[in-house]
């Protein structure tokens, strides 16, 4: 019944900014899965015992993957995987099941926005029993796992029937199937004031939700419609499909662009959102506007205490670097810590755990709390009902009161994607050796307040991370970043990163490329990147 299956390691499977992910065809090559689940066993010191969360955003080679890792973890003798209803998890979920069960771990199965089906992505993600994923040292023990790998273990067993709620047993292991969407809605209950978000739907406050087929649209059902009494016709999309219905499912006005029309229109509802393939992005809109994550990320700070979750104020808050400063100013305004981590949601986890702060987001689309260890997509969308009804005010109305009070970062991330990996990496690199006499620069009209290669050492365990991106910062109150993408599958993903700060109350409603017009001319002349990267512009605006 036990099968020790003889293998060797494969080349390239280190996890990157979120686990592994690799083309479809890469992952569903004989053994490779297998590879790379064993290792991450092997990574962790074993699961003997142990008790895992187990489920994924449904794409291509879900289900597949769900019964091979049940096996193998049958065979390497865990104690208990508690798995989503049909092998279906969305990564908040997934994050508030482990610390839910006190499990030791979880393993999550999807490539994020990332596309799906036999030509996209998939990948596979670990994460701790904090709920959230796994930080460096044990994504190195993992990859280094994988180097030195000889063997895998499984047993020879029928697939297991996933399809209802109840306890299975494979081998020695109990296997729990549970509802998907059950305790997380009922984790949302707790945090907002869903009686006063109902009462203002009732009001005749309108809104769309757009699921992208992916996996929240369950979780937008049972929560939106069914706790909160929103209309069915407020769902899009929301009959998850293993290749998200050929779309991108990444919430941003590039490949949401239906849902960012529709807000634009005078007739849209009140309030526009979207999620990822995973459901832990989003995308805020109100009728005409656009809200940019790192403004949501301000006015969250600014007004969760709205939210009963929240109300007694929050402990901290935290963003990844390239992110804008709106932030701070809120921060700064309500005497709070903020921290600027690198980009990726695992360094987050320390400050989360340790109570230095409570809310934390990135410029990628990215917000969360405390209330796990993973960004939440549907959590933002609550958020901001629940700051829009207790306010009583459109969103619009609040962007506008916001930058009234703190001012407006303007920002912008233009991505290059696909470009020639050495092209990109000479031109960081090149950069990099220029820092140092950047700074007090004039390049057109801005001038380098400071140039840095952007490293961060943790504050809780003291854990240095270097080269996380080049920062630039001018005295004109503008800023870029250039950092290569650590989540791609082809090539590399060079990111731009530009923010242009404006006081007000004058100039507060420009178009955000105009207003980053500089800063983008400075960058240009600074890098030269289009020549060098053979483009002729961004492939990405958001
Ligand atoms: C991207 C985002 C980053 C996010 C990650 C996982 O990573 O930029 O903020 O944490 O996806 O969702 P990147 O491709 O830039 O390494
Ligand atoms: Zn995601």
């Amino acid at each position: 019944m036990l099968h020790r299956v003889p293998t060797q390691p494969r080349p390239g499977q280190k996890p990157g900014t979120s686990g592994l992910r690799k083309k479809t065809r890469e992952f569903t090559q004989e053994g490779y899965l297998e590879n790379f689940v064993q290792s991450i066993f092997n990574g962790i010191g074993g699961i003997q015992g142990k008790v895992l969360v187990l489920g994924g955003d449904g794409r291509f080679f879900n289900s597949e993957a769900v019964q091979i890792i049940l096996k193998m973890a049958a065979a390497s003798g865990a104690a208990n995987l508690i798995v989503g209803c049909d092998g279906l998890l969305s990564t908040p979920a997934a994050s508030h099941l482990i610390r839910l069960h006190g499990a030791d771990g979880g393993l999550i199965l999807s490539a994020s926005h990332n596309p799906g089906g036999i030509d996209g992505d998939f990948g596979v993600k670990f994460n701790t029993d904090n709920g959230g994923p796994a930080p460096e040292p044990v994504t190195e023990a993992i990859y280094s796992a994988t180097q030195t790998i000889e063997e895998y273990l499984i047993v020879d067993a029928p697939d297991l029937d996933l399809s209802a709620t109840g306890t299975l047993y494979l081998a020695g292991t109990t296997v729990t199937v549970v509802d998907p969407v059950k305790d997380y809605a009922m984790l949302m209950e707790q945090l907002f004031d869903f009686k006063s978000i109902r009462a203002f739907l009732e009001r005749g406050f309108t809104l769309s939700f757009d699921a992208m087929h992916a996996v929240t649209g369950p979780y937008a059902r049972e929560i939106l419609v069914n706790r909160l009494g929103a209309s069915e016709t407020a769902l899009l999309n929301a009959t998850p499909l293993p290749d998200f219905g050929g779309g991108h499912p990444d919430p941003n006005p590039v490949w949401a662009h239906d849902l960012v029309a529709a807000m634009m229109a005078p007739d849209a509802p009140d309030f526009g959102a979207a999620s990822d393939g995973d459901g832990d992005r989003n995308m805020i809109l109100g009728r005409g506007t656009y809200v940019t994550p790192s403004d949501s990320l301000a006015v969250i700070a600014a007004n969760a205490h709205l939210a009963p979750g929240y109300a007694k104020g929050l402990s901290g808050v935290a963003r990844s670097m390239p992110s804008s400063s709106a932030l701070d100013r809120v921060a700064a305004a309500k005497g709070l810590e903020c921290f600027a981590t690198p980009t990726g949601w695992k360094y987050f986890g320390n400050l989360l755990d340790a109570g230095r702060v409570s809310l934390c987001g990135e410029e990628s689309a990215g917000t969360g709390s405390d209330h796990i260890r993973e960004k939440d997509g549907l959590w933002a969308v609550l958020m901001w009902l629940n700051i829009l009804a207790a306010r009583d005010m459109s969103v619009s109305e609040i962007m506008t009161s916001h930058w009234r009070r703190f001012g407006r970062n303007y920002y912008s991330r233009h991505d290059y994607e696909e470009v020639d990996a050495e092209a990109a990496a000479l031109l960081i690199d090149d950069l990099r050796s220029r820092l140092d006499a950047l700074a007090g620069a004039e390049i057109g009209p801005l001038t380098v307040r400071s140039a840095e290669d952007f490293s961060y050492a943790d504050p809780v365990d003291g854990s240095v991370t270097t080269h996380q991106g080049i920062q630039i910062a001018f005295s004109e109150g503008a800023r870029l970043v250039l950092r290569l993408s650590g989540t791609g599958t082809a090539g590399a993903t060079l990111r731009v990163y530009l923010e242009q700060f404006t006081p007000g109350p004058d100039g507060l409603d420009h178009d955000p490329q105009d207003a980053l017009a500089d800063v983008i001319a400075v960058c240009d002349a600074l890098t030269n990147l289009k020549a060098r990267l053979g483009r002729t512009r961004p492939d990405v605006i958001t």
